[in-house]
């Protein structure tokens, strides 16, 4: 159960898989006058909350964007920062995750990662692999467009070494080629900080996913302004292209 109000929610209705993509850290500490590194510290602060109140709400999947192919163009201080962190809060919270029946799965190219991050990542994974209440795909050095060059390429060589006929391919082949193939498109996407944009995020994925902006930088995002997200998103009417009547009430894969 949630220690949170979540009264203005039907729990009956809930989406299956969130993703977000985790923008204005930087905002956030230049308001305060702080380092970029700071709003990052406190954005970690903030996946840390979400990733408890999605297992207490019984979300079962989670994608979080936490670094982009783009993002290592940064200033090397910063990107050694951020993955500083991520290796600090998959150590700090191995033992919760377990505790609470998390698992963890990287999406992206992890073989660019620092090697005592990818050695963080791999043991998390491992750890983790049979917990069951909530997944969080943790978007590392993740592109949308690469993950859908990498899924051509495998499609590729399976034609090429005769299991698969071009023919054959249709979209749940390349759903099933995509960093992603273990979960369900996400039902609602969440972007902090007010950018109307996708960002090279999951392309293929979000194709009928349900879009929430919200103001609030990520380090100020927490249970309540998840709620306010999730109840936007239960007044949505999602149809898939549909007409009303004929719409299903939960996502059309
Ligand atoms: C966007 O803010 C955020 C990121 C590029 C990284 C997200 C990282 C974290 C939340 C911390 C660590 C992550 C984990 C999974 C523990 P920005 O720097 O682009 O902000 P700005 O647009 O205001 O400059």
């Amino acid at each position: 159960m949630a220690d949170f109000d979540t009264s203005v929610l039907d729990m009956a209705r809930l989406p299956q898989h969130v993703a977000i993509i985790m923008d204005g850290n930087g905002r956030w500490a230049q308001r305060r006058s702080m380092s970029r590194v700071e709003g990052h510290k406190r954005g970690k602060d903030s996946v840390r909350a979400i990733v408890e109140a999605t297992r207490k709400l019984g979300i079962p999947y989670l994608s979080l964007f936490a670094f982009s192919t783009e993002n290592w163009q940064r200033p090397r201080r910063e990107v050694n920062a951020l993955m500083s962190l991520l290796r600090r809060y998959l150590r700090t919270e191995i033992e919760r995750m377990m505790h609470n029946e998390v698992r963890v799965l990287a999406i992206g190219d992890v073989s660019k990662l620092p090697p005592s991050v990818r050695d963080e990542l791999d043991s998390a994974i491992e750890r983790t692999r049979d917990n069951q209440r909530l997944t969080v795909g943790l978007c590392v050095s993740y592109g949308g467009r690469e993950d859908i060059v990498n899924a051509a390429r495998a499609l590729g060589a399976e034609v090429e070494a005769g299991r698969l006929r071009p023919q054959d391919i249709d979209e749940a082949a390349v759903s099933r080629s995509l960093g992603t193939a273990s979960m369900p498109d996400p039902d609602l996407l969440i972007r902090t900080s007010g950018e109307m944009r996708i960002s090279n995020f999951y392309l293929w994925q979000l194709a009928y996913t349900e879009i929430y902006v919200t103001d609030a930088l990520w380090p100020d995002f927490r249970e309540a302004q998840y709620v306010e997200a999730l109840a936007h998103y239960q007044q949505r009417d999602r149809r898939f292209g549909r007409v009303a009547e004929e719409a299903p009430r939960s996502a059309a894969q």
